[in-house]
């Protein structure tokens, strides 16, 4: 097993390049199941959902070839409607995007149920909603969902009781093939749903009004391959502003869409935080006192859920009191409890989370609860006195590409080490 070791007390000065999107590329790779021909895509992150999205494609008989450290050749002419093993579809959860994807090719799906960070809990209706709106009856059986189809995927007019990133982009999925219209309204707008919908438009799709709330999709059968490069990641750009703010840092981010980090850089300049935008890069630094604020998380362009963590180490440290509120996910607040280890002030009352700022934070042995509360924890260690090591490290392999090496470069002491975890004592290997 793995763990990070982190002397904290440096700020982090320099400049980091931002890998693409995690949330689109584990949706982008099996939409070129659709295409059923040669798509190369570039700006891939170096992450372990990644290496999961192309484990299955090759086990469904794609044929994969990286081309460089971020590009990848992807051929699905021969590739298999067959059953995506549960073991990995454990790995992640965007594993139910291959249920959209081969049903949206195929006409049926089987896929093992899809696993991923624990936030509670992580109900699929929607999607299957949409499937069933489609045309394509569902069933589970022994932990597998089986959709098919007699005829394909069908018109539809459908409306989502919720917005869902999930259900917005499988339904996207198996619409781009279908035989006739599909509307879809209360639609999700994260820049990743836009990014999913461009690479299929790419390949010869359909799909109009992606990034509002009405989707409109004419299906065709002729989609075919295409060369594609996916957005930057919005959450990792986010992750290195907090930390530049945090440390009382200075660091240029590179290879991001300004655009899409709005709403955290709206909160970080509240926080005291300085932010300058260029065309595809964004520098942070800090010399004043952070500054409590208040966040409510929302779907886009709301506030992202997924740097409520991030932003709660951050006001850990604020002169004041500040209020998170978390209206996405019932159990995003794992993470308090390990920052609560670490000197910080926190009290939860279900979806609300007050935050009274310390002066300091002390290294501690701590957790990733899951793949932001680990970011998050980086951060908080970034910034204690004294040496914090973090374990369940896995979950941020997920989705941080190069994170030591990236940080090292910025100035960081993070080390990634081995143990050896035995009748509860860990030993350093
Ligand atoms: C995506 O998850 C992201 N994952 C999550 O990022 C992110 O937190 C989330 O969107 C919200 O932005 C991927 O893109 C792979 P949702 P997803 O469906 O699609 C409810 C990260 O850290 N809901 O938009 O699974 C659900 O319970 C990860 O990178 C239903 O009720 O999220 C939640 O309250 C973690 N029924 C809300 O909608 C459904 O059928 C939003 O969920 C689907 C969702």
């Amino acid at each position: 097993m793995e763990k990070f070791v982190i002397r904290g007390g440096r700020p982090l000065v320099g400049e980091v390049t931002i890998g693409g999107a995690k949330n689109a590329a584990v949706a982008i790779l099996p939409a070129t199941i659709l295409a059923g021909g040669v798509c190369v895509i570039d700006n891939l992150p170096n992450i372990s959902d990644v290496a999961v999205s192309v484990r299955i494609l090759a086990e469904l008989g794609a044929s994969v070839r990286m081309l460089s450290k971020t590009a990848m050749e992807i051929d699905t002419t021969h590739l298999r409607p067959e059953p995506v093993s549960d073991e990995l579809c454990r790995q992640m959860r965007a594993s139910y995007y291959f249920l959209g994807a081969l049903l949206g090719r195929f006409g049926y799906a089987s896929v093992a149920m899809p696993g991923g960070c624990n936030l509670g809990t992580r109900p699929i209706d929607q999607h299957l909603k949409a499937f069933r709106e489609m045309g394509a009856e569902n069933s589970v059986e022994g932990g597998y969902i089986n959709l098919s189809t007699v005829n394909g995927v069908q018109e539809a007019h459908i409306f989502f009781d919720t917005v869902s990133v999930g259900a917005t982009i499988n339904a996207i999925l198996a619409a781009a093939c279908a035989n006739g219209t599909v509307v879809l309204e209360n639609v999700a707008k994260e820049p990743h749903v836009v990014d999913v919908a461009n690479f299929l438009n790419t390949c010869g799709a359909d799909i109009r009004g992606a990034g509002t709330d009405v989707i409109k999709i004419r299906g065709t059968k002729n989609l075919h391959g295409c060369e594609y490069s996916i957005i930057p990641d919005q959450i990792e750009a986010g992750t290195y502003m907090v930390g530049a703010a945090l440390t009382g840092g200075n660091v240029l981010i590179r290879n991001v869409t300004p655009k899409h980090l709005e709403p955290i850089t709206d909160k970080l300049e509240r926080a005291g935080a300085s932010v300058e935008e260029y065309d595809d890069a964004v520098r942070v630094w800090r010399s004043g006192e952070i500054q409590p604020v208040n966040i409510k998380t929302a779907p886009h362009p709301g506030f992202p859920t997924d740097m409520q963590s991030l932003m709660g180490v951050l006001l850990c440290r604020a002169a004041g009191t500040s209020i998170i509120t978390e209206s996405v996910w019932e159990s995003r607040f794992r993470y308090v409890e390990e920052l609560q280890r670490m000197g910080a002030n926190i009290q939860v009352n279900g979806k609300v989370a007050v935050f009274e700022g310390v002066p300091e934070l002390q290294a501690a042995p701590v957790r990733a609860t899951d793949l932001r509360a680990g970011a998050a924890m980086i951060m908080a260690a970034l910034a204690a006195s004294g040496v914090t090591e973090i374990e369940d490290i896995e979950h941020i392999d997920r989705g941080y590409e190069d994170i030591v090496e990236k940080l090292t470069a910025l100035g960081a002491d993070i080390r990634r080490v081995e143990f050896v975890q035995s009748a509860g004592i860990n030993q350093v290997g």
